[in-house]
């Protein structure tokens, strides 16, 4: 077997792939294909159509609420998803004769067989029938190529007939480009075999691609398995896998590929990340917020400090920019500010077992038992989707983790345990959305030991990711509250008597606006701080090698306002280590012109400035041609067009302070001294980098002015 080696397609390779192209072929080889339909035209033509599922002709690409339709040819296809789900239909073809071995066509949708398929008739007898691949919600709408052994009919006359008799989920098909061929386009399973000799394993991804499953085999049993949009040919970026603990072994590739055996040839070792990647210098690269280097991220997990590292796991696909394969990615940070991303920390035990979201504490007491010599062990929970809550131990600093062999610690309908340590009572809390009892509730458990856990109270209308904590009120010695929130942000403050927590306020109030998911606070973090951490949910960076970021950390207070208690964030001093050269104004005029700061070229940098709106309607920046308006006579500050209110006590004397983050794809705002935090997803035209002032109305200024260049997290050189 050839070991893996960086190297081109070319020599043996490309004389391997001509056998296979034009070896082992009959006369037949040099025919054209034949092409039955392209559905290239907005009416079906000659093809009888009943029923409405298929619309008036070939559809332009994607319905009305349908996940995005990929892989089909040119610029129309047959897509029965018209009136959506429910909607039925057949469509058939004219005779045509059958000329070549292999009818070729792309099928994608539902995989009910007789119900949404494709069939070849022959004396109108089915002989030949396809389905798309999916019955479980997610899935794909990517076309795959199906290919027909059809040599036993070559001289027959035959139709083609595409159903869709289902109704519900996936009761829908896709259908394109059907060709007599004397090839088959379908993919079949390829393998490859090789010794690890090196720590990477490079994978070659295409954007759109259909997903294929992989799995990585060591001694017959599939050690890794995940789906990937394997790049047959012209790889958008390569991912990685990392195979330390496979060194020396031998492992096997398996994934049904179409094209040739060449098919995995893409796969490569490595000791080190290509340095042709880039890495972090790529255009849309984040330059002080979390981005993993490849793939996927959403909600931040297991945020722990210790041994004087702040943990940042993360829910992860290393194998592709959308969400799927979940995995917890590692990165840890002496700073808060400064990231090295570790291995993955948790994988998924089997395909479909997800490490889904979870939390990280230290068991100083060593309640559970795991710690050694002394070591108190760092606890991991999270929920498998396909067990329950589980928890895994660590006693390497939180790089590998073990998982407790009594998995799960408790099974329901939900996810997402966030632990705490109630020190009033002396044992752990968890606190995870349930939806057992059919509504949307956070759930309180109870355990001496992180292993046996108790049901306690609920508290209802809290939709995932808890997060739950106790914080004291600023400025009042002795006084404390706990704060519960979901993952969408909507928070209460109250108490919480060891099993029920008991808002002290009707309704909830909200601290955060815009791309912000999923927020967590550190376990253990130093001096009592109350560090949180969110996902910038939503926030994308078009033509990169990942996807989302992680948001700001912030720290937390509880701060008595005219209105009650109320949640400040305020991002972390230690970011102003970033802190590079600054332009300092003071009472400038609004509005003024571009020219005013000619020569500033923004990017990543931080902008304060206090605001007085004297008797204008709107005050406010025009950043790199994004919009950060106060609106102070409704109230509201408008950000990119999100309009966000603004407490009356975050004015102070008439005037508003703005704290503004800019950065490669998004701008942060921390409005009236961490009063409301706004995280923005925004893509910034690329030659746009200048400052103005905009104002309607008169008497507005802004009182100071402080623009901030940050140094990038990644390279001290860039700062
Ligand atoms: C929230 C969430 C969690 C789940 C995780 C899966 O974004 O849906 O509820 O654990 O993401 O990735």
């Amino acid at each position: 077997m050839q070991p893996i080696r960086n190297r081109r397609h070319g020599g043996w390779l490309a004389g391997l792939a001509a056998v296979f192209l034009f070896g082992g072929l009959t006369a037949g080889a040099a025919l054209p294909d034949l092409l039955i339909a392209d559905f290239e035209s907005p009416s079906y033509g000659s093809w009888e159509v009943r029923g409405r599922a298929f619309g008036p002709g070939p559809a332009a690409g994607t319905l009305p609420n349908q996940m995005r339709v990929s892989g089909f040819k040119g610029r129309r296809l047959v897509n029965s998803y018209h009136g959506g789900d429910d909607t039925e239909g057949e469509l058939l073809s004219p005779p045509f004769r059958i000329e070549r071995p292999w009818i070729n066509l792309l099928v994608g949708g539902g995989g009910w067989p007789g119900e949404t398929c494709v069939d070849l008739l022959v004396d109108g007898a089915v002989v030949r029938t396809a389905t798309g691949p999916n019955t479980k919600p997610g899935g794909s709408e990517a076309l795959e190529w199906r290919s027909w052994d059809v040599r036993e009919w070559i001289g027959r006359l035959a139709r083609i007939r595409i159903v869709d008799h289902r109704r519900g989920g996936w009761g829908h098909i896709n259908v394109d480009h059907i060709v007599q061929s004397t090839r088959r386009l379908e993919a079949v399973e390829r393998t490859r075999t090789f010794e690890v000799t090196a720590r990477y394993l490079l994978l070659p991804v295409r954007n759109g691609a259909p997903k294929r499953r992989m799995q990585i085999r060591l001694d017959g049993a599939v050690v890794r398995e995940f789906d990937i949009e394997y790049a047959v040919e012209q790889p958008d970026f390569e991912v990685f896998a990392d195979l330390t603990a496979f060194r020396g072994r031998k492992l096997t590739v398996v994934c049904r590929l179409p094209g040739g055996p060449e098919a995995l040839e893409g796969l490569k070792l490595a000791d080190e990340l290509p340095v042709s990647w880039g890495l972090y210098r790529e255009p849309l690269r984040p330059q002080y917020h979390f981005t993993s280097r490849r793939g996927w991220h959403n909600d931040p997990n297991g945020l722990v400090h210790y041994a004087g590292e702040f943990h940042l796991y993360y829910q992860h696909n290393p194998y592709g920019i959308q969400w799927g394969n979940m995995h917890w990615g590692h990165a840890v940070s002496p700073d808060l500010v400064h990231w090295k991303e570790l291995p993955v920390a948790l994988y998924p035990p089997r395909y479909g077992d997800w490490v889904f979201s979870g939390s990280a504490v230290v068991d100083w007491q060593n309640t559970s038992g795991f710690g050694r010599g002394g070591r108190p062990p760092l606890i991991a929970a999270w929920t498998s989707t396909g067990r329950g809550e589980c928890i895994a131990w660590s006693l390497d600093r939180g790089r590998t983790f073990t998982e407790y062999e009594g998995n799960p610690v408790y099974r329901h309908r939900g996810r997402d345990p966030k632990i705490v340590w109630d020190r009033h009572r002396g044992r752990w809390v968890m606190a995870v959305y349930d939806e057992d009892k059919g509504s949307r509730d956070v759930l309180f458990l109870t355990s001496p030991d992180l292993k046996h856990w108790t049901p306690r109270g609920r508290a209802k209308g809290y939709y995932e990711c808890p997060n739950f904590f106790e914080m004291p009120v600023e400025g009042e010695p002795g006084q404390s509250r706990w704060v519960l929130y979901g993952a969408d942000g909507p928070y209460a403050v109250g108490a919480f008597d060891g099993e029920q927590f008991h808002p002290e306020h009707a309704g909830k109030h909200r601290l955060w606006h815009g791309n912000f998911y999923a927020a967590q606070n550190y376990s253990d973090a130093p001096e009592g701080r109350h560090i949180q951490i969110g996902w910038g949910r939503g926030i994308t960076f078009p033509g990169m090698p990942f996807n989302q970021q992680m948001t700001l950390p912030v720290d937390l207070t509880l701060r008595r306002t005219p209105e009650g208690l109320r949640l400040t964030a305020r991002p972390v001093k230690e970011l102003e280590s970033l802190h590079r050269e600054a332009l300092e104004r003071e009472r400038i005029g609004l509005p003024f012109d571009p020219e005013t700061f000619a020569g500033l070229a923004l990017d990543a940098h931080r902008i304060r400035l206090t605001l007085v709106a004297g008797q204008a309607e709107k005050a406010g920046l025009r950043v790199r041609g994004v919009e950060v308006v106060w609106e102070p006579g409704k109230g509201r500050l408008v950000c990119d067009g999100l309009e966000v209110p603004v407490p009356g006590w975050a004015v102070k004397d008439g005037s508003l302070a703005l704290d503004l983050w800019l950065d490669r794809g998004s701008i942060e705002v921390f409005v009236g001294d961490g009063a409301v935090a706004i995280s923005k997803g925004v893509h910034f035209a690329p030659d746009q980098r200048g400052l103005e002032g905009v104002a309607e109305g008169t008497g507005a200024r802004v009182e100071e002015l402080r623009i901030i260049r940050l140094a990038s997290i990644w390279f001290p050189e860039n700062g």
